[in-house]
This record gives structure tokens, C-alpha cells and sequence, in this order.
């Protein structure tokens, strides 16, 4: 992955926007629709499913690929409705200027303008730091690769949410599917859009139970990953 790399903004089925990078042809959401994948897969199959399995005080929620805060921002609308404490990190190498950020237009697509400036505090906030930007939501943005994330038993729940394997094929190795499965309580699930045997196959090396679940709109299925208790 190059820092310099070409960028375009494209809509999506759905009306929302994302980024699209035309020499890897590779988006930061599904063409189908950016918003109905981000509460399919990580707030359907993911938020609302920890959340039925057990309940949580706080939920340590890490995000593998902040972007452009989308899911970061529709996980703290979830957190708000079911008045739910989430405690959210979100890994980045490259992060999105916040002028492409707000350009991306969320709170509008999701009839929430008055939500703007929410949207641009989970932007503001300084990296490397615990940030509250709501009474239920802190914010830690971390400046990181995926590759050195040494965290341990710290998540109930992982959003994995990288460049697909065509893309970066690295990034869906056991290596760091290890890392992840260091990263989560006990317990604890990952939850991604992917759903190529050979990821499955990866998370089951390291110990995860693996569930194929119906996918996102256009996308037959998806993978759900649990590390055991
Ligand atoms: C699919 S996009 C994430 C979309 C994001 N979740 C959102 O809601 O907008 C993947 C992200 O991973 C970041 N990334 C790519 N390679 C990385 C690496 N090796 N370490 C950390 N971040 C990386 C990219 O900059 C990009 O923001």
C-alpha cells in the first residue's frame, strides 16, 4: 500500500458514497451499497450479536481499517439508541484527510444532518489518545499497522475491515488472524465482509470457530469468527 495512491469518490447502490482507488480497483465499501454493508456486517452479524450473547457494562470494539469513520460513526448511533457504553479503537496507517471525510456526506444519506458535527469530532480527535465524543462513546484512533498490533485479551468484538485478499493478500494470512485472536477476550468475536475459504480456513488455523452467514447486499456471504471460551 502507497501513501500516494489515486483517489476517486464513487456512490454507491445504496446512495452513499465511498472511496474508490482506480489502479488496485478496490473501494473502502462495497459498490453495493457502503451503508447496508456496515450495519449488515459489523452491526448486525457483529454489534447486535455480542451484544444478544452477553450483556457488557462497556463493549471494547477494535476497528482493523478506520477509513473514513463510517462504521466508527454508525456504531456510535447504535450505542446511542440502545444506550449502550462503547469503547472503540480504530486502527489506521493512512489516515483519510478529514475534508474527504465530510465530503463523503453520511450524516446527510442517514437523514441525520444534525449528526454533522458528531461525524467531524470522531475526525478531530487527536490520534493515540482516548477521546469522548458522546456520554457513550470514547474514541481512540491509533496511527498503526495492522502487522504490529500486539494488543491482548482487550476486545469483545473486532470490526475486521481491510482491503480485500486480492488487494493486500497479506492482511489475511494466520499471522494476522493470530493477532487477532490475541487481541479478543475470550469469547470474543471478529466480524468481516469476507468469506474466501482460504481466510476461513486461516482464522480455524488459529483457533477460531468459523460461521459463514449471509452476506451484505450483492454479496452471498460473509465470515463471523469466534474465539472460544
Ligand atoms: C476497507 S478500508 C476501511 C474502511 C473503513 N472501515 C470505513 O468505514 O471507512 C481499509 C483501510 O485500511 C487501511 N490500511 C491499509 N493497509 C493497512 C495496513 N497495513 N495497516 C493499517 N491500515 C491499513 C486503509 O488506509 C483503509 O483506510
Amino acid at each position: 500500500m502507497e501513501d500516494k495512491i489515486r483517489r476517486e469518490i464513487i456512490t454507491t447502490a445504496d446512495g452513499s458514497k465511498t472511496i474508490h482507488l482506480p489502479e488496485l480497483n478496490e473501494q473502502y465499501h462495497s459498490k453495493h451499497g457502503a451503508i447496508n454493508e456496515a450495519k449488515h456486517v459489523f452491526i448486525k452479524s457483529g454489534l447486535y450479536h455480542t451484544l444478544d450473547i452477553r450483556s457488557f457494562n462497556t463493549i471494547d470494539i477494535l476497528e482493523i481499517g478506520f477509513g473514513t469513520g463510517l462504521n466508527a460513526f454508525i456504531t456510535l448511533l447504535e450505542g446511542e439508541k440502545i444506550n449502550q457504553l462503547i469503547n472503540y479503537v480504530g486502527v489506521e496507517a493512512y489516515p483519510v484527510a478529514i475534508e474527504e471525510a465530510l465530503y463523503m456526506g453520511y450524516p446527510e444519506v442517514l437523514s441525520i444532518k444534525e449528526k454533522e458535527s458528531v461525524f467531524e469530532d470522531l475526525h478531530q480527535s487527536i490520534w493515540e489518545q482516548a477521546e469522548k465524543i458522546t456520554t457513550n462513546f470514547v474514541l481512540t484512533k491509533r496511527r498503526q499497522f495492522f502487522i504490529d498490533i500486539e494488543d491482548k485479551n482487550s476486545f469483545d468484538l473486532i470490526y475486521f475491515d481491510a482491503f480485500g485478499a486480492r488487494v493486500q493478500p497479506e492482511l489475511w494470512t494466520s499471522a494476522i488472524f493470530e493477532k487477532m485472536y490475541e487481541a479478543l477476550k475470550k469469547g470474543g468475536v471478529l466480524v468481516t465482509y469476507a468469506a474466501k475459504g482460504s481466510v476461513r480456513r486461516a482464522m480455524q488455523e488459529v483457533g477460531f470457530i468459523v460461521e459463514r452467514l449471509p452476506g451484505p447486499p450483492g454479496k452471498r456471504e460473509m465470515l463471523r469468527a469466534t474465539k472460544p471460551e
